[in-house]
C-alpha cells in the first residue's frame, strides 16, 4: 500500500454548522471519511471558545469514525478522562500547553486511547525526542491555531519533513497530522512532505456542492497522478 493510500481525511466540526452537528457527524461518515476532528477550544489557550465534552457525548452515537479531539486548552490534564468518556478515540495536546507532557500522554494511553502531540507553527518539533514512544500521532498545525479558514503556512512544510525525519527513528507507528488551511491546493504538499492525517474544515464543510464531494476532491488531490 502506498502512503497515499495510507491518508486519512479529518474533517473538522469547527466550520460546521453548530446547530446541526449530528447532520455533520453522518455526513463525514456516509462521506468515507476516517476521522471526525473535534476542535476544543477555552478561550485562554487559543483566542476563541467552541465546544466540550458533551459535543462529543452527543455525536458519539451517531458515528462509527475514529474521533479526534484536538485541545487547544491550558493545562488539557485535568479534562483527558472526561473526553475519554464522552467518545474521544484520539486526545492530542499541545506540547506549549503542557508542563509534564510525559506524564500526560501517559494518561490518555493508560485510557485505552491513542495520544497525541500538537505543535503550534513557532514550536520546533525537538520537543518531541523524548516522547515518540508515548505517541500515535504529532499534529503539526499549519495555522495559528483558534479560527478555521486560515491561510496555510508553507514554511510547516519544512516542519513536517523534520516530524518525519524524527518518527523514522521508532517502531511505533505515528500519524503526521496536520491542521489548517488543507484542502485540494495544499494537500498534495503536505502529502508529499510526509503528512499521513489531513484535518479539513472549510475546504470540507463549505464546499458548495457538500461534505462528500469536498472528501473527495481533498483525496483525488494528493492521488491524482500516482
Ligand atoms: C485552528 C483549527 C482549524 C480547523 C481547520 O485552530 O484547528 O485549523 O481545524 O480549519 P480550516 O480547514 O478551515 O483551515
Ligand atoms: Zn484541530
Amino acid at each position: 500500500m502506498s502512503r497515499q493510500d495510507s491518508v486519512v481525511i479529518a474533517p473538522s466540526l469547527l466550520s460546521a454548522n453548530f446547530g446541526r452537528f449530528a447532520e455533520a457527524a453522518i455526513e463525514v461518515t456516509a462521506g468515507g471519511a476516517e476521522y471526525l476532528h473535534f476542535d476544543v477550544m477555552d478561550g485562554v489557550f487559543v483566542p476563541n471558545i467552541t465546544f466540550g465534552m458533551p459535543a462529543v457525548k452527543a455525536v458519539r452515537p451517531l458515528s462509527t469514525v475514529f474521533f479526534d479531539v484536538h485541545l487547544m486548552i491550558v493545562q488539557p490534564e485535568r479534562y483527558i478522562e472526561a473526553f475519554a468518556l464522552a467518545g474521544a478515540d484520539g486526545i492530542t495536546v499541545h506540547a506549549e500547553a503542557c508542563t509534564h507532557l510525559d506524564r500526560v500522554l501517559g494518561q490518555i494511553r493508560a485510557l485505552g486511547k491513542r495520544a497525541g502531540v500538537a505543535l503550534n507553527p513557532a514550536t520546533p518539533p525537538d520537543c518531541l525526542e523524548y516522547v515518540l514512544d508515548k505517541i500515535d500521532l504529532v499534529l503539526v498545525m499549519t495555522v495559528n491555531p483558534g479560527f478555521g479558514g486560515q491561510s496555510f503556512l508553507p514554511r510547516m512544510l519544512e516542519k513536517i519533513r523534520r516530524v518525519r525525519e524524527l518518527i523514522e527513528q521508532v517502531d511505533n507507528p505515528i500519524h503526521i497530522e496536520v491542521d489548517g488551511g488543507i484542502d485540494a491546493t495544499t494537500a498534495p504538499l503536505v502529502v508529499e512532505a510526509g503528512a499521513t492525517a489531513l484535518v479539513a474544515g472549510t475546504s470540507v464543510f463549505g464546499n458548495p456542492l457538500g461534505v462528500h464531494n469536498g472528501i473527495s476532491l481533498l483525496r483525488e488531490s494528493y492521488s491524482a497522478g500516482r
